[in-house]
């Protein structure tokens, strides 16, 4: 073989060696580059809805309403929550194009959320699954729906949780709510704000009943420090931005579907399961009381001050001119004892309940709750008409049947 043969076999080889491998290195980097992606995606907070194709095509449906000229659009926060879900159902019914958000967190059994989310899918209410902070994705929403309000129900809801888990409440209950007010601020045009306060903001107010006048700078526990931060913050978005916004102080709410977090729930589970429940009780025997009021009735104030929310003033961030900025209690007028609440529910569940009566803990909950509805009544119409034995007697059906004898179908 001559030598000038062999080297140009040797150069050939050599750069087809030079070739393969360079190959490889870009093959590799490409599959490194795909699977960061993919991981972006897959393990951020990115909502799963975001990956489906014809993703906001679903959301523009569902935001429709079934008369543009007289329905609404609405985008409900907290959608697949106790009361979100109640409201999301009943403005559905009227006719109004609803789309939901809702990040199904943990804070109880998910699978209760997942179910509530499954009944407003089949009727016809799109659940986006996405955390209020992602601010993108509720600019995006809101370009898309072209919303006339936002009822904002999103929130960490609970008193004791907030001595294990304060940050939550700052995520939901403030971060949250300046993400939904600061997509609502840039959106054109924007839509009315009505929002979830609460009683706990009257705090250690001892003055009943509850008025929207009385001071509320007395919060007994975190998450009444936020929602009393949130109407503040409220009232400043409202001055800057124009944005109209309906702050609406729910009294302990109750009722099918309800969140197993609260004292009636978690008595029921407990008496049915022949536990024992602590009832708690404050200095010289003085008994707990709460306005509990039912969810039908929440429901109605909520799209009561819907139907009566002025539109916004500013667009795209500038404000054109004052704004409606309003505060109403929506609760019962009739305060009820828990040891009340208690042998209700043994006689619909017909079981006896073992009662532990203890001294009240420093947990964050107050010893009444009592609401004066004059302003809601005058302004709104709102009148509740469910008293806690018919409501509990709902709440019954619903927990027996949906704990004990079927799935979701067959409870609605
Ligand atoms: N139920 C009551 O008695 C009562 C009383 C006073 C005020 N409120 C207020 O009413 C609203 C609704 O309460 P509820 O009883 O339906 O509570 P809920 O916990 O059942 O509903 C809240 C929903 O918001 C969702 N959520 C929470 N943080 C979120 C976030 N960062 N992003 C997206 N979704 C998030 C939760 O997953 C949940 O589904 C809350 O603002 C609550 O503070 C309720």
């Amino acid at each position: 073989m001559d030598k000038p043969m062999f080297a140009h076999r040797n150069r050939y080889y050599l750069t087809s060696k030079l070739i393969f491998w360079f190959t490889i290195f870009i093959f590799l980097i490409l599959l490194y580059c795909l699977r960061s992606c993919f991981y972006y995606y897959s393990s951020s907070n990115r909502p799963r809805h975001i990956l489906q194709s014809g993703w906001d095509s679903l959301v523009a449906q569902s935001a429709t309403p079934a008369d543009p000229d007289c329905n609404l659009s609405i985008l409900v926060t907290g959608a697949a929550g106790f009361v979100g879900f109640h409201v999301s159902l009943a403005l559905k019914k009227r006719g109004d194009g609803v789309v939901g958000v809702d990040n199904f967190n943990r804070y109880y059994d998910p699978s209760l959320k997942r179910d509530r989310a499954k009944i407003l899918e089949r009727n016809g209410v799109f659940v986006v699954e996405a955390d209020i902070n992602d601010s993108e994705l509720l600019e995006k929403l809101l370009s898309i729906g072209k919303f006339t309000h936002v009822v904002h129900l999103a929130a960490q809801a609970g008193v004791r949780y907030a001595m294990k888990n304060p940050d939550s409440y700052i995520h939901s209950n403030i971060a949250g709510l300046i993400s939904v007010l600061e997509s609502i601020k840039s959106a054109n045009p924007q839509p009315a704000l009505i929002w979830a306060s609460s009683s706990s903001v009257y705090g250690l107010n001892s003055k009943v009943p509850f008025s929207e006048k009385d001071r509320t700078d007395q919060p007994a526990s975190l998450y009444a420090a936020t929602k009393k931060a949130g109407e503040e913050i409220a009232h400043a978005y409202n001055h800057i931005y124009g944005i109209s916004i309906t702050g609406l102080r729910f009294f302990t709410v109750y009722g099918p579907w309800g969140r197993p977090d609260m004292a009636y729930f978690s008595f029921t589970k407990d008496i049915l399961k022949r536990k024992r429940i602590m009832i708690y009780e404050g200095p010289n025997q003085r008994s707990v009381a709460r306005d509990f009021t039912y969810v039908d009735d929440i429901v109605k104030g909520c799209l009561a001050a819907l139907d009566t929310a002025e539109k916004s003033t500013g667009s795209g961030g500038k404000k054109t001119g004052p704004a409606q900025l309003r505060v109403y209690n929506l609760g019962n007028t009739s305060p009820v004892m828990v040891k009340k609440l208690v042998s209700i529910l043994e006689k619909l569940l017909k079981v006896e309940a073992r009662k532990q009566v203890l001294p009240m803990p420093r947990n964050g909950d107050v010893m009444f709750t009592h609401a004066n509805l004059s302003l809601a009544e005058t302004e709104l119409g709102y009148k509740p008409t469910t008293d806690l034995q018919t409501g509990l007697k709902n709440f019954v059906k619903w927990y027996l049947y949906y704990y004990y004898f079927q799935s979701e179908k067959s409870v609605m």
